[in-house]
């Protein structure tokens, strides 16, 4: 912090700042050791007081800094969740527009790997328009819960959804099946995966379009089918959202502003830390950190700054809006998925389900509103904010923060008690949280023979 920080705070502020760390104090001995600098008293001992950090906030730091962050977690019900094969058959489905009904959208339409796996929009439009916010996909293999209410609990499970909403691809599973079963660049893949022994025989006996989703024809068409034929194609379609999601368990995180600010002041090189976070960076992490000013670190903790849950900040109803029950359906959706951890696509033994076996314990009516906790990471091109795209900055968030609604049922938040210098101050960190994907890197465009309509 310069000088010119400490004279623009009002003195019980400056006073804060120097309480906030009491341990090294604002007398510390690098200010001990100027003490014959001609330099008025306040302003070393003020540059020492914002980088300088205890060991246990040191610590603290570094739990949520990038080098925190351990591989995704193992995924039970998908045996080749780690297959590089499946992850190569994964990225070409993932750009393939050729899955969607009108062969048009493919995942990457509303996840944009320079947009950081978002779309940029308040909400998405497939095939026609969504309600939701698309979330970015980075480090979303370390999540146990997809989607913002939680309604599918792996990555495997959720791909399957966007392929038949008639919002979004508006395919049916007998049509993705097809496709991937005879095209010529994904075919041998699937084979060389799945083996062709998957109980399929020759597609092109099946109806080209039909799903238990579908419009009246496509629901018809697949009732006409046996029971054999359908559980054939569940199997398939099951495996392609297995090699979709052992490609998203690639899509992670690089290091932000941030994570060098935290790697600088472990290596304790202070004047590479004030290069690489500003005055009122630091003055906003500070007020992230500190619980006794806000509550951030409660759900937005660990090095996705995210504690993997649900909970209710106030945003159930907007606006003009239907009130949106979150986690309430959430959790009745997981629990009747054929695709969950549980149900005879899974790979998992019905031990390693722990996560779902005690959720169809839980009582649903506390969860009315409740939203999964998204990363904070990679904020600055994120926007727009909340599961339904509410907020276009972060400086609404964090008024919304500060003045939650009132009278929202289970409420977890009070007001955010923040002065306009503390709210940009917390604004700016959230800013530094700018580390993005590597665009160069071959996984994470669209596969070089792939059409280039696969964005559009
Ligand atoms: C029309 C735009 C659109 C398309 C196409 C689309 N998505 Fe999404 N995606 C969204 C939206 C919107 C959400 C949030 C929906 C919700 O929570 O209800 C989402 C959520 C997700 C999530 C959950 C992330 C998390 O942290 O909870 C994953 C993973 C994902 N999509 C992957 C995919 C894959 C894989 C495909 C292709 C098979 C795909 N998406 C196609 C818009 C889209
Ligand atoms: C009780 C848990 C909780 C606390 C405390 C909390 N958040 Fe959140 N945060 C959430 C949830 C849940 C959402 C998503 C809400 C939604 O989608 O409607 C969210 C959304 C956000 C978003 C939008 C991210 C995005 O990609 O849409 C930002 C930014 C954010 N929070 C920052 C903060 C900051 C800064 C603090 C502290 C002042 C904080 N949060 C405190 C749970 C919490």
């Amino acid at each position: 912090m310069t000088a010119r920080l400490l004279l623009s705070l009002r003195a019980p502020q400056a006073l804060f700042l120097c309480g906030l760390l009491i341990a090294t104090s604002c007398g510390d001995s690098r200010t001990d050791s100027r003490t014959d600098s001609p330099a008025p008293v306040r302003a070393p001992a003020a540059t020492a007081a914002i980088d300088a950090w205890t060991e246990p906030e040191i610590a603290l730091l570094e739990s949520l800094a990038i080098g925190a962050l351990q591989p995704p977690p193992p995924q039970a019900s998908n045996r080749v969740a780690d297959d590089r094969k499946a992850a190569e058959l994964g990225h070409r489905l993932f750009f393939a527009p050729q899955l969607s009904g009108d062969g048009r959208v493919s995942c990457a339409t509303c996840h944009v790997s320079s947009l950081l796996f978002t779309d940029g929009r308040k909400t998405s439009r497939g095939l026609a328009d969504t309600t939701r916010n698309a979330p970015t996909l980075v480090g979303s293999g370390h999540s146990p819960w997809m989607f913002w209410d939680g309604r599918r609990d792996s990555l495997w499970a959720q791909a399957l959804g966007p392929l038949e909403a008639g919002a979004e691809m508006g395919s049916t599973r007998v049509a993705v099946v097809r496709h991937v079963a005879t095209d010529p660049s994904l075919a041998p893949l699937y084979q060389q995966v799945f083996g062709s022994a998957s109980g399929l025989g020759d597609v092109t006996r099946l109806p080209e379009r039909a799903g238990p989703f579908g419009d009246s024809d496509e629901q018809a068409a697949w009732q006409r089918m046996t029971a054999a034929d359908r559980r054939a194609v569940d199997v398939a379609f099951a495996n392609i959202g297995k090699a979709i999601a052992a490609y998203e368990r690639l899509i992670e995180p690089g290091p932000s502003r941030f994570d060098r600010y935290v790697e600088q002041l472990r290596a304790g090189s202070p004047a590479a830390t004030e290069a690489t976070l500003s005055d009122e960076e630091i003055r906003g992490l500070r007020l992230f950190v500190d619980a006794g000013r806000t509550l951030c670190l409660r759900c937005h903790n660990g090095p996705l700054l995210t504690n993997q849950s649900f909970h209710q900040v106030g945003t159930a109803t907007g606006e003009g809006a239907l009130p949106d029950f979150g986690r309430f359906l959430g959790i009745q959706a997981v629990l009747i998925d054929p695709f969950n951890c549980l149900g005879s696509f899974s790979d998992a033994s019905p031990r390693q389900c722990e996560e779902l076996r005690f959720l169809a314990k839980s009582h649903v009516a506390g969860e009315m509103g409740k939203f999964k906790t998204p990363t904070l990471r990679g904020l600055p091109r994120t926007g727009p904010y909340m599961h339904d795209g509410r907020f276009a900055s972060l400086e609404e968030v964090i008024e919304h923060y500060r003045s939650p609604p009132a009278g929202a049922a289970s409420m977890e938040i009070t007001p955010l008690e923040l002065d306009d210098g503390e709210s940009r101050a917390l604004v700016a960190f959230l800013s530094s949280l700018d580390g993005g994907v590597d665009l160069a890197d071959p996984w994470l465009r669209p596969p070089s023979d792939a059409p280039s309509s696969a964005h559009r």
